[in-house]
């Protein structure tokens, strides 16, 4: 059994970022360590057999587990990520039939159409930041396909107004202060659209976002309050904008490798998908996911009383040399098997959580974030631009990650 800290861990939390578990690991020599954190005793785990107790209900529960920061900026109060067993179920079912269906390639379209008309703007200009554009790109892509009203003028608020949200959930600076603002804001907008849609005031096409949120009924039967359906629409369209953090990614890993900006070109779609993969692999994003025991439980010789804290370190997970070999080198052929992209394990490979997400709480925008990127990635690498000095540096202690400078393009031609 590992001592028990007496300290609240969320300041170190918070400064070490995604060092923090790992290194509470390398100093404990085990897998599983106790912690504090949010004021709460916790117990930190890693890996698929970690993973699966986790994403085991009957240990962990998300209701009222998550800290009110990151309710208050990522999610919003009353999302799915808050939900637990037949409430969860029934409101989750309606992401699954949203994202994980036939509808993805649609937003695929919408996305690489609004790529291709930017490309052309970005040859006009002297330089650009490759993360906001593609914010932008997305946003008008995913606010198209999910029949978010939104002009041409709206657009460049609206894209920050979504990353803002995803910037701010981890940390005390001011762009903390600024997400919860913006969500009070954006919350407020789009519920006054879920009521026209409800009050036939505005038509939307059937099948989208809008019109299924607006009309989806909640495990007691009811329609959710337009503040909550606003929550949900505001989680399939913000993070579908956080794929620019990946895009960025993506860019730093062509310019750190670039003998991976051929094959990519070529349009070899197993190989993009596996550059994806790795890109989403290697790169820090989601830190860690966690909830709350309901009752006693023990996990490797661990005891977790209840109401404990129980974390997994996804982005620890990505890096156990035991999943994946050489796990700090970037090599996007780790998930190919011949010329096809191999089977991905349900616990493996966990940036966006793990398990199944038809049943449990895994991110049911993979299809999207993967189709998205994979896309994305073959038109940066097509495009012809240079990277005038900058700092490019990609800091660990700050979450979530980014390149310090957004990546900024200069001399871009369109490929
Ligand atoms: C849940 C990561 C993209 C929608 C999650 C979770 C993570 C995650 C770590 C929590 C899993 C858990 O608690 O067990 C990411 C990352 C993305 C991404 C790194 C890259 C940008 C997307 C996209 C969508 C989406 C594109 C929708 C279009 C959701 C929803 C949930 C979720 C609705 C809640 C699922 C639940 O609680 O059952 N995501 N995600 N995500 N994600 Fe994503």
């Amino acid at each position: 059994m590992t001592r028990r800290p007496r300290l609240d861990q969320s300041i170190a939390m918070l400064a070490q970022g995604y060092a923090w578990l790992p290194d509470r690991r390398r100093a404990a020599g085990r897998d599983t360590v106790r912690t504090r954190v949010a004021l709460r005793q916790a117990l930190a785990v890693e890996g698929p057999a970690g993973a699966r107790f986790v994403y085991d209900e009957d240990h962990v529960r998300r209701s009222g587990a998550l800290p009110e920061p990151v309710v208050s900026t990522l999610f919003g109060h009353g999302a799915v990520h808050t939900l637990d067993g037949e409430a969860h179920r029934v409101r989750k079912a309606m992401f699954v039939h949203l994202l994980m269906g036939e509808g993805v390639a649609a937003l695929v379209d919408r996305v690489t159409t609004a790529w291709d008309d930017a490309a052309y703007r970005w040859a006009q200009q002297e330089q650009v930041v490759l993360m906001d554009e593609v914010a932008r790109v997305l946003a008008r892509g995913v606010c198209d396909w999910a029949a978010v009203p939104l002009t041409e003028d709206e657009l460049p608020a609206l894209a920050r107004d979504l990353t803002t949200l995803v910037d701010g959930f981890a940390t005390g600076a001011p762009r903390h202060w600024r997400a919860r603002r913006v969500r009070q804001r954006r919350e407020a907008w789009l519920a006054g659209i879920v009521e026209e849609v409800r009050s036939g005031a505005r038509a939307v096409p059937a099948g989208s976002v809008l019109a299924t949120v607006a009309a989806h009924r909640d495990s007691d039967g009811e329609l959710l309050e337009p503040r909550v359906a606003a929550v949900e629409v505001l989680n399939v369209v913000r993070p579908t904008v956080a794929v620019s953090w990946f895009v960025a990614f993506a860019a730093h890993a062509l310019h750190r490798w670039p003998a991976h900006r051929e094959r990519l070109r070529s349009g070899d779609a197993a190989f993009a998908e596996a550059f994806a993969h790795e890109v989403r692999r290697f790169y820090p994003f989601a830190p860690f996911i966690g909830g709350r025991s309901p009752r006693e439980v023990e996990w490797d010789g661990e005891r977790v009383p209840a109401g404990s804290m129980v974390l997994l370190d996804l982005w620890g997970t990505d890096h156990d040399p035991e999943l994946f070999p050489e796990p700090w080198t970037f090599r996007p052929e780790r998930f190919l098997a011949g010329d096809e992209v191999r089977e991905i394990g349900a616990w493996e490979l966990v940036p966006q959580g793990a398990g199944d997400p038809r049943t449990g709480h895994r991110c049911p925008g993979e299809d999207v974030t993967v189709s998205l990127l994979s896309a994305l990635a073959v038109r940066l690498a097509r495009l012809e631009y240079r990277l005038p000095p900058q700092d490019l540096r990609i800091s660990l202690s700050r979450i979530p990650a980014r390149p310090a400078s957004g990546v900024v393009l200069s001399g871009v031609r369109a490929g």
